[in-house]
């Protein structure tokens, strides 16, 4: 008689009925996955499956719970269009952004490379290219002057040229440009091309902290928990440089009454910077941004 191969089976199938216990469940759960042909996939998903079953066997979730976190999913979903992204929002409210940028940035912090931050849902496609030393803020702009040295260099110290910085900043009104109606388009924001030595620079209005979107899903989750809703006042930035992995990261005004409360985890370490007043009031921020050798990769954009 012919050995029956086991490997004829179609994917996904067994001989044995699915058993009725939580371990015997998650044994098949997982043997559904073995022929996920990306290692990498394969791997997560392993994981993946792994913690969501231990996690609901651990808080013994009903299905009732189970509907409302679907259906949660599903709001997160119909809040994110052109104008806002509630996913990358849901993300950072959990902290997983950050901790993903610190795995990521581990090799790079060890030695000596900046803090990662993570971009958030504000960071727009296309924004304008602009001659270093520019005003980015449109004279309406409220705000106390600030000017901003920046430097970009390798770990080893040297400088990196064309470089391409990606700055935005929210207004002193606490709102960027694209949720205000006031603002004009793309203010506040820029791109800047390092030159030479390094070398970037622009000038703006000091930040200050807001509040982040509560209109939605994400919103009735941190009523729920009670937790604040305030960002302390930043500036960010993307920097992308051929043979560089690209970083993102924010700079902090450390003397912002929220530096040490962030809603989405990102004021983290050496980010929390003193903005320098001068004689004539206004601030300076002098930056270096180290950058890890590495492969470049353009982040995706929340906004167009
Ligand atoms: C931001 O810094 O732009 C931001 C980050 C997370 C949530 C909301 C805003
Ligand atoms: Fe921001």
């Amino acid at each position: 008689m012919k050995a029956e191969n086991p490997n004829s089976l179609p994917i996904g199938q067994s001989r044995e009925p699915i058993p009725a216990t939580p371990e015997g469940l998650l044994a098949a759960v997982l043997a559904s996955n073995q022929h996920t042909t990306d290692p990498r996939l394969k791997q997560i998903l392993e994981s993946l499956l792994r913690h969501l079953h231990a996690f609901a066997d651990e808080v013994q979730l009903s299905y009732g719970e189970l509907e409302q976190g679907i259906d949660f999913l599903v709001q997160v979903g119909k809040a994110t269009g052109p104008e806002k992204h509630e996913g990358i929002l849901l993300a950072d409210i959990l902290g997983i952004a950050t901790l993903v940028g610190l795995i990521d940035a581990k090799k790079a912090l060890a030695a000596g490379g900046t803090e990662p931050a993570l971009i958030g849902p504000f960071w727009r496609a296309h924004q304008p290219l602009r001659p270093n030393g520019s005003l980015i803020a449109s004279p309406k702009t409220p705000g106390d002057k600030l000017l901003v040295n920046g430097r970009v260099l390798s770990l080893d110290g040297a400088p990196i040229a064309n470089a391409r910085v990606e700055t935005w900043q929210a207004s002193p009104g606490g709102l960027y440009e694209n949720q205000d109606p006031s603002q004009e388009d793309m203010n506040l924001r820029a791109r800047f091309q390092t030159d030479e030595d390094g070398y970037f620079s622009f000038r703006s209005v000091r930040p200050s902290g807001y509040a982040v979107p509560v209109d939605g899903p994400c919103g009735k989750l941190l009523a729920l928990q009670k937790r604040d809703i305030m960002r302390p006042a930043h500036l960010h930035f993307i920097v992308l440089a051929e043979g560089y992995k690209t970083l993102a990261t924010q700079i902090f005004d450390a003397d912002d009454p929220n530096a040490y409360r962030d809603v989405v985890f990102g004021a983290v370490g050496s980010l929390l910077r003193s903005f320098e007043a001068q004689e004539d009031g206004t601030y300076v921020l002098d930056l270096e941004l180290r950058l890890e050798p590495g492969t470049m990769r353009m982040p995706l954009c929340p906004l167009p």
